[in-house]
């Protein structure tokens, strides 16, 4: 008879735009993540009957287009920001307080008046800019400039393009529903250079070291003080295994990851930060060839985009020491739909999981698990379970991150 694992949940809460949006907006730092006063997800759902899409709909024609039209106008918003983001609009915006779109142009490095004239337009009909008609004047809302000016708000609008925004995963996708296959990294162009910009903002420098690890255990950082080996599946471009080596110089990482130029950067960060205690390998944890066993093995958001989880689960399980911790963090989020209705969170992370992590996880042949990112806190324990882990704890992250901390 299957032994029935030690599972404590800290709670539950509710979740803002993305890990790096809440981020920017939010300084302020818990002593105990699981101090978070929680709201369970479900909370928001009076009755998934009488609620079937999650906003408080109507069934008329008129009701129909505006929500269309607010959906299209979602897309062209996240390329409007993206473009002032990378031209620097947001930020000559803030300096100048009260401009004409004239001045606009010219502060922002001479661009071309007629587009930025356009483009202010756009986002004043979003109500991101005000306009005075009498001076022909804008101001942006000291708000909006707060968050727009923020390192992760050009990373989200640049991770929702590189998803949505581009011929080639759109065609993959399309592709993969009708021949009920998946995608592969080779339908993502630009991914390594866009998950490199959002790990580098994602968990501000001190999450990992100074709040998630004591949180997770004490013991363990004393471990890592020591000397203990450690491993990150999945490291992407590797900003969080530097930035643990670079904490606990006496212990040792190995970071794993599938895609070349990940693994360059990983490198590249290393070097230039002149951190000796790391090494990036290009590998398919799919097909690990390791002897080491490690003390520590980290997963951040990638069990839900792997081919085959399961196995790779088990996997860690037999590469971890007796004594060792395995941390999973991955999106907050429920494995019913309707627990998941009524927050802005899931709208977003559905949409880009059926462009990338579903897509990528259901493999090129279509064959793999597809998880994908809304996979949810009951799915991750099953899959946590049937790799053997017996004692699970669940931890409330940075929002939407949820960590899984487990032992043997
Ligand atoms: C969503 S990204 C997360 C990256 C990083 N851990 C972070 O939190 O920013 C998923 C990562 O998993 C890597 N990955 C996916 N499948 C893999 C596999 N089979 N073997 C190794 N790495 C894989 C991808 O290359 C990518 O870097």
């Amino acid at each position: 008879m299957a032994t029935i694992p030690k599972v404590v949940t800290a709670g539950v809460i509710s979740i803002a735009v993305g890990t790096v949006l809440y981020n920017t907006f939010s300084r302020k730092r818990r002593d105990s993540i699981e101090d978070e006063a929680s709201e369970p997800l479900s909370s928001s759902v009076k009755s998934p009957l009488s609620v079937p899409t999650g906003e408080s709909s109507s069934d008329t024609v008129e009701y129909a287009q505006t929500s269309i039209t607010n959906m299209f106008s979602g897309l062209v918003g996240t390329v409007m920001i993206n473009l002032g983001v990378q031209l620097g609009l947001f930020t000559t915006a803030i300096r100048l307080k009260e401009f004409t779109s004239d001045q606009l142009a010219i502060e922002a490095g001479n661009l071309s008046p007629r587009l930025v004239k356009e483009w202010l337009y756009t986002l004043t009909c979003h109500g991101i800019f005000e306009f005075n008609p009498d001076t022909e004047k804008f101001i942006i809302l000291p708000s909006f400039g707060m968050v727009l000016s923020q390192p992760g708000t050009g990373a989200m609008a640049e991770l929702i393009l590189t998803m949505c925004g581009r011929p080639e995963p759109y065609s993959a996708v399309k592709e993969a529903f009708k021949n009920r296959g998946g995608t592969s990294y080779e339908d993502y162009p630009g991914f390594s250079i866009m998950n490199h910009n959002l790990c580098v903002v994602k968990r501000a420098k001190d999450i990992l070291v100074n709040h998630y690890l004591p949180i997770i255990s004490k013991e363990l950082v004393e471990k890592l003080h020591k000397g203990i080996n450690v491993a990150e599946f999945g490291c992407g471009c590797g900003h969080d295994l530097n930035t643990l080596a670079k904490a606990f110089p006496a212990s040792k990482f190995y970071g794993f990851d599938l895609l070349e130029d990940s693994i360059k950067y990983a490198n590249d960060e290393a070097k230039t930060s002149g951190i000796l205690n790391v090494e990036f390998h290009q590998q398919d944890i799919n097909e690990l060839k390791t002897s080491e066993t490690y003390d520590f093995i980290m997963v951040f958001n990638v069990i839900h985009d792997l081919t085959h989880p399961t196995k790779v689960i088990q996997m860690i399980h037999s590469l971890l020491k007796p004594s060792g911790i395995f941390l999973m963090a991955d999106v907050n989020s429920s494995s019913h739909l309707e627990e998941n209705l009524g927050r802005p969170m899931p709208k977003l992370f559905y949409g880009i999981s059926v462009m990338h992590c579903c897509s990528i996880s259901l493999g090129k042949d279509g064959t793999g698990e597809g998880l994908g990112a809304m996979w949810g806190r009951q799915k991750a324990l099953e899959i946590l379970q049937a790799g053997n882990f017996k004692d699970i704890k669940i931890i409330n992250g940075e929002p939407p991150e949820v960590l899984f901390v487990c032992k043997k």
